[in-house]
């Protein structure tokens, strides 16, 4: 190819795509085509459980809070509400009665991460995670030693289990095999899909600075020590300060398999929409999922759903099937239908 010729396709690529261009940051190495930065305004996007999220996130970013502590505040509104079987404390727990709590974070500006898994005893893992992030050169802590760690920093060890997430494990348990030897209860209300509640929460200022937070108590009745997608970095949430802020909620061992966050980010970066990166991502994870996830015509057994804010502060949200999601554009927090690639 002719360098007239290399110039060309260059400009027509970016006459193609007018809201991308190229930074270089003090590393020296390229971000290749990033969301031009100037034109940012503030926005939050979450699952639709996170629409008191949202509110409190861009009520804190208007008055200077930065992103990830403003996403961070946003999600633990769900962390701390016993009503809320699917994060913090009240989520559902293992197969063992046990609440095992994951949660990841990115702080764009910074470029750094932190999350922990399994982790018990402690209300908002999100804080525990951006503690990771903020203080440690780790990123991941599990287990005993992130309970350790929460606790040197002051944090108060609780039973997260309450009476109404107790309840719906012991059903869970009572009625889990036919041959075992728990005695069956309330068999006449149908127990449905393990929920996989979950969630994340995305943020950008007026300056273009971005973070994200995802949290859980993961599927369930799991088996103990199992960690969904949520404390992944890449996957459960992913923040490029240069592109944009995804992260799902969902199966989380389907999104795993796609890197789904990062993927999103990807798609991003390559110029489609949040709500077009989120369902590209998605197709990805189908085409990835083992036959034994999916029905005899190749739909999902399972849901998932990806949440994405760009550079400039558009957001979407997309999922597998119909579903909603929440959003603050600024003016005001609304649940939002999603863009689904399969109907119910
Ligand atoms: N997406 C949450 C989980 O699978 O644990």
């Amino acid at each position: 190819m002719t360098e007239t010729l290399s110039r060309r396709s260059f400009l027509g690529a970016a006459a193609a795509a007018p809201l991308v261009g190229h930074t270089v940051d003090r590393t020296g190495f390229p971000a290749p085509a990033v969301i031009i930065p100037g034109a940012a305004r503030f926005a939050a996007v979450a699952s639709s459980n996170g629409l008191r999220g949202v509110a409190k996130a861009m009520e804190l970013m208007t008055r200077g809070v930065d992103t990830l502590d403003a996403a961070v505040e946003g999600v633990k509104i769900q962390e701390l509400d016993p009503e809320d079987t699917s994060v913090g404390y009240g989520g559902l727990p293992n197969e063992e009665g046990v609440v095992q709590l994951d949660a990841s974070c990115m702080h764009g500006p910074s470029k750094r991460a932190g999350a922990v898994a399994c982790l018990e005893g402690i209300k908002t893992p999100s804080e525990v995670a951006r503690l990771v992030l903020k203080y440690t050169n780790h990123i991941l802590l599990v287990g005993a030693g992130a309970k350790r760690f929460a606790l040197s920093f002051g944090f108060r060890e609780e039973d997260l289990l309450t009476s109404k997430s107790r309840e719906i494990w012991l059903r869970w348990r009572a009625n889990r095999g036919k041959e075992d030897d728990w005695v069956d209860v309330g068999e006449q209300e149908p127990i449905g899909p393990r929920p996989t509640g979950t969630i994340n929460l995305n943020t950008i200022n007026d300056r273009g600075d971005l973070s994200s937070v995802t949290t859980t108590s993961g599927l369930a009745f799991k088996i103990p020590g199992r960690s969904g997608d949520s404390p992944i970095v890449g996957a459960g949430q992913y923040t490029d300060n240069a592109v944009g802020s995804a992260g799902s909620t969902g199966l989380g061992e389907a999104n795993i398999m796609a890197c789904g966050g990062f993927l999103t980010v990807e798609y991003m970066r390559q110029g489609m929409s949040p709500t077009d990166a989120g369902l590209a991502a998605l197709k990805r994870v189908v085409s990835l999922t083992p036959p034994r996830l999916l029905d005899p015509s190749g739909r999902p057994r399972y849901q998932l759903n990806f949440y994405a804010v760009n550079k400039r502060g558009d957001v979407g949200g997309a999922s597998l099937f119909p579903s909603d999601y929440a959003a603050h554009d600024g003016r005001d927090a609304t649940v939002r239908d999603t863009a689904y690639l399969f109907p119910k």
